[in-house]
């Protein structure tokens, strides 16, 4: 039992042992975290990627960047610190649904490289699957399919990705995807491959304590 010292809060283990949720699910509950550009394609892979697994009996979630922030995270705007808080809160999410044996897809746009460490710190590194969907600004800005990139151009938003506020690419993702160049099967496939881990090849992190 550990004890949250600051303010009287103990932790309660449960009964019910990781391996046990693995097993009756059949999967080792990832967490495939896909950061890039505002319209880099991030939700309509994830969405496509949960569609998938769902009908292949892989029982996962999307959190959504655009989705959370009309509910969990809706007294969040777009400043370095409120966008620390939001990764800081989805990390924490994403680890909640990976314990209850879910593989959980996240479209963020989580433009720093600190903020990611701090949700791969959260959810634990084995778990943690980090996807670059490395669509350039130009291709991202001619689709611009929410009218985002003209109003930030015309300075009625600020801090907005890509424009007035930095995208700190990953520099060794376990996976980089581009939208413009290669067709979302063939993007899929290879995110499929990353998402569905054997459970023979099930590794330490399911008896690690919490
Ligand atoms: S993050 O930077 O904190 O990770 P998040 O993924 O939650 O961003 O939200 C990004 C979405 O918010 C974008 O797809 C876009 O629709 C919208 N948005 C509104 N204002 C901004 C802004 N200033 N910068 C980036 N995205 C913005």
């Amino acid at each position: 039992m550990t004890t949250a010292s600051s303010n009287n809060v103990v932790w309660h283990q449960s009964q019910v042992d990781q391996d046990l949720r693995v097993k009756l699910f059949g999967q080792l509950p990832l967490t495939i975290w896909l950061t890039g550009l505002s319209a880099s394609g991030k939700s309509t892979l994830a969405f496509a990627l949960e569609h998938k697994l769902i009908h292949a009996q892989k029982p996962c979630y999307v959190l959504d960047g655009d989705n959370i922030r009309h509910g969990l995270n809706k007294d969040l705007g777009f400043s370095q610190n409120d966008r620390k808080e939001n990764i800081r809160r989805i990390a924490e999410v994403a680890k909640l649904m990976n314990d209850a044996g879910l593989i959980v897809i996240t479209a963020f746009i989580s433009p720093f490289r600190s903020d990611r460490e701090i949700a791969k710190s959260i959810i634990g590194a084995d778990q943690f699957k980090e996807v670059y969907v490395n669509t350039s600004i130009q291709d991202c800005e001619a689709r611009d399919p929410k009218g985002l990139y003209a109003k930030a151009r015309a300075g009625s938003i600020k801090d907005f990705t890509g424009i007035s506020a930095p995208y700190e690419a990953p520099d060794n993702p376990d996976l980089a995807l581009n939208t413009a160049e290669f067709p979302l099967e063939q993007n899929l496939s290879r995110l499929l491959k990353l998402a569905l881990v054997p459970v023979q090849a099930e590794s330490c992190f399911m008896h690690k304590a919490s």
